[in-house]
């Protein structure tokens, strides 16, 4: 277990304008509680799945004055009851931010109950720890609770339909999350997430552009590419803002694997020739939504603002990697 504290407050900044009606009319109004106030908090907050990509950027955004316990997948399996009851009494935490999570996409058809454990046991374990014990709970969620054949980027409340195992336990993670928790619970949608703490599509192409000359890259399925830090950055902001119910939080932008490939390998000045395929050309074990695309407005209206664009996000993050 890892305890961070720093010195000043959490700064509330910026209105958090009333939600919209999502999913089952449980987040109608807003309360006064959804509103930000311009005093500043301190708060506690316990981190789990802290070892992870997104964990290790959100212990990394960490606002002054939030004191944080980052759990670890060693310190804390989500799924032990018993043990997610006595760490969330133990730290007395007024946040749980959730990080774990079973995200080998491809393993979980074959690993179907590992993947229900991490992502479905485990988060409905965290929210009944909260409801005991008064504390909010800000659960991560995915973009393949879709089925992908939207024709405009998806809202918060569009019908959801998993196409494999994965998103079909994180759905279940999701519902158990505002069962437990109706009034309270914080769902934060994100998806094709890079960044530093975990292995990632950036990483891996730019690891096999040193090794080949030609890759194949589908072409074929669109998503927001969305960097760690600057979600981990929207996440703080969403407690700053008290926000409620289910926030969709992606860097701005949409692109294909071929496009986030291509701008990888020239960010990184390298020359290997990137030739587009398609999702039948390269059989997978989970099917993957065609078009999972994230309406962000929601999480604009929140919060008073968006994130950068994916290229610039990426501009920021490849030069950090080790093959310049
Ligand atoms: N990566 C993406 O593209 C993406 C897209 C949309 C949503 N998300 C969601 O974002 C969240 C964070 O994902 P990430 O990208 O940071 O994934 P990650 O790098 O794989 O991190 C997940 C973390 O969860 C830990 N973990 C696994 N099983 C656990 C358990 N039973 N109890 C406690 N911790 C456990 C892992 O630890 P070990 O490795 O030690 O097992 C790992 O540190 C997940 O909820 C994921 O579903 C990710």
């Amino acid at each position: 277990m890892r305890e961070r504290t720093r010195g000043s407050a959490l700064s509330v900044l910026t209105p958090c304008p009333p939600l919209r009606n999502a999913e089952r009319g449980d987040e109608g109004g807003a309360s006064s509680e959804q509103r930000v106030s311009q005093r500043q908090l301190g708060v506690r907050v316990l981190v789990t799945g802290a070892g992870g990509m997104l964990g290790t950027a959100v212990q990394a955004a960490v606002p002054s004055t939030v004191q944080l316990v980052a759990l670890r997948h060693a310190d804390l399996a989500v799924e032990d009851a018993q043990a997610v009851e006595r760490a969330v009494a133990r730290e007395r935490a007024e946040w749980i931010v959730n990080c774990a999570g079973y995200t080998q996409v491809d393993r979980a058809e074959a690993e179907p109950d590992a993947a229900e454990r991490v992502n479905a046991r485990g988060p409905a374990n965290l929210a009944r720890a909260a409801r005991d014990t008064g504390a909010r709970l800000l659960h991560i969620s995915t973009d393949y609770v879709f089925d992908g054949r939207a024709a405009r980027p998806y809202r918060e409340d569009d019908p959801v339909g998993p196409l494999n195992v994965y998103g079909r336990t994180k759905l279940a993670g999701e519902q158990a999350v505002r069962d437990i928790l109706p009034q309270t619970h914080l769902i934060v949608r994100t998806q094709w997430l890079f960044g530093e703490g975990g292995p990632n599509f950036v990483a891996t192409i730019l690891r096999l552009a040193r090794e080949r000359s030609e890759l194949q890259v589908v072409n074929d399925q669109h998503g927001r590419p969305t960097y760690a830090p600057d979600l981990a950055a929207a996440l703080w902001k969403l407690i700053a803002c008290d926000a409620r119910g289910t926030v969709h939080c992606a860097n701005e932008g949409a692109a294909t694997w071929f496009d986030v490939a291509k701008a990888a390998i020239e960010i990184a000045g390298l020359h290997t020739t990137v030739v587009p395929c398609s999702t039948a050309d390269m059989p997978r074990p989970a099917r993957r939504p065609q078009f999972s695309v994230l309406d962000c407005t929601r999480y604009a209206a929140c919060t008073d603002s968006s994130l950068r664009g994916w290229r610039d996000a990426m501009n920021a993050y490849v030069p950090r990697l080790d093959v310049m």
